[in-house]
């Protein structure tokens, strides 16, 4: 029997759980591939490569000599330069692309949220919300709050950041899911007066929202980046598995 093989793009959650699903299933080989940021990263199960593909080039010319039949982009919602990429290549060469995207977090009607576009933008709109501020961005793009020399920051990150960073701060280092009960208590245990997240979806870090809503805090939102048009996306890691059930029973969803 052939297999039917399958290139998973990480560095979530959902694709962990997507590539353990996959690996069980024997007529399925699944390879995921991960982007190499993380010291430790939590690897899914199966075989996996590591670091980037060098572009539209080398990912298109890595999925025609492994001769990957569907790909699956379930990279994080920010992770917008991977995901380009791969809508490109696959277009390219003809393979399947399915994108799987958790559900963005939507504001409940207790929510201060201040939407904004960028990291640059959430930066700009920060001295008139508070000076003491919790920032959940990731390590990445910290240089944007780096001039803030007013503003004090706790930043909590899963690695260490490189600098520039923002020079009055505490360094937390952290990975979810974290409890809304330790959320707040960190809050409250720091004077935070302001949140700053990418509206990165999820169960894992979706704590800290209730937390601020729960003491009245005003949250920065960075709105996620457009995805590429025309990608078949679904939104949950049994919705992948259909996809691609689908595609070996000859109707594609
Ligand atoms: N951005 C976030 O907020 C965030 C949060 C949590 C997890 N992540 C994960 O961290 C990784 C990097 O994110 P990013 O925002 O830096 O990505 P990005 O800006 O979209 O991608 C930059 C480059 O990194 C390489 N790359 C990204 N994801 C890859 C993957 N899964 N496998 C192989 N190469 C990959 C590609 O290099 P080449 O051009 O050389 O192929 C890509 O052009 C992704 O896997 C993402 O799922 C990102």
């Amino acid at each position: 029997m052939t297999r039917t093989r399958v290139l998973t793009l990480g560095g979530t959650s959902e694709a962990r759980l997507l590539a353990a699903a996959l690996e069980r299933d024997s007529t399925v080989a699944v390879i995921s591939s991960l982007a190499g940021r993380v010291a430790e990263p939590r690897l899914p199960p199966g075989r996996t490569r590591v670091g980037g593909f060098g572009g539209v080039d080398g990912l298109a010319g890595w999925l025609v000599d492994e001769q990957i039949d569907l790909l699956i982009d379930a990279t994080h919602p920010f992770a917008a330069t991977m995901s380009i990429a791969a809508d490109s290549a696959a277009r390219r060469i003809g393979v399947p692309l399915l994108r799987l995207s958790r559900p963005e977090w939507r504001a409940a009607p207790a929510d201060r949220w201040h939407q904004v576009d960028s990291l640059r933008e959430a930066a700009q709109l920060l001295p008139d919300l508070g000076s003491r501020v919790f920032l959940t961005t990731g390590r990445q793009g910290l240089a944007e709050f780096a001039h803030l020399d007013e503003l004090w920051f706790l930043v909590r990150t899963i690695d260490p950041p490189a600098p520039p960073v923002p020079r009055a701060k505490e360094l937390l280092l952290g990975r979810g899911p974290f409890s809304e009960h330790s959320e707040r208590d960190l809050m409250l245990r720091y004077e935070i007066e302001v949140v700053v997240t990418k509206n990165s979806g999820g169960d894992a870090t979706a704590a800290k929202l209730a937390a601020a809503r729960s003491l009245g805090l005003p949250v920065v939102m960075v709105r996620r980046p457009r995805p590429p048009g025309g990608v078949t996306t679904v939104e949950s890691v049994d919705a992948a598995l259909e996809w691609v059930a689908g595609y070996q029973s000859g109707r594609p969803g």
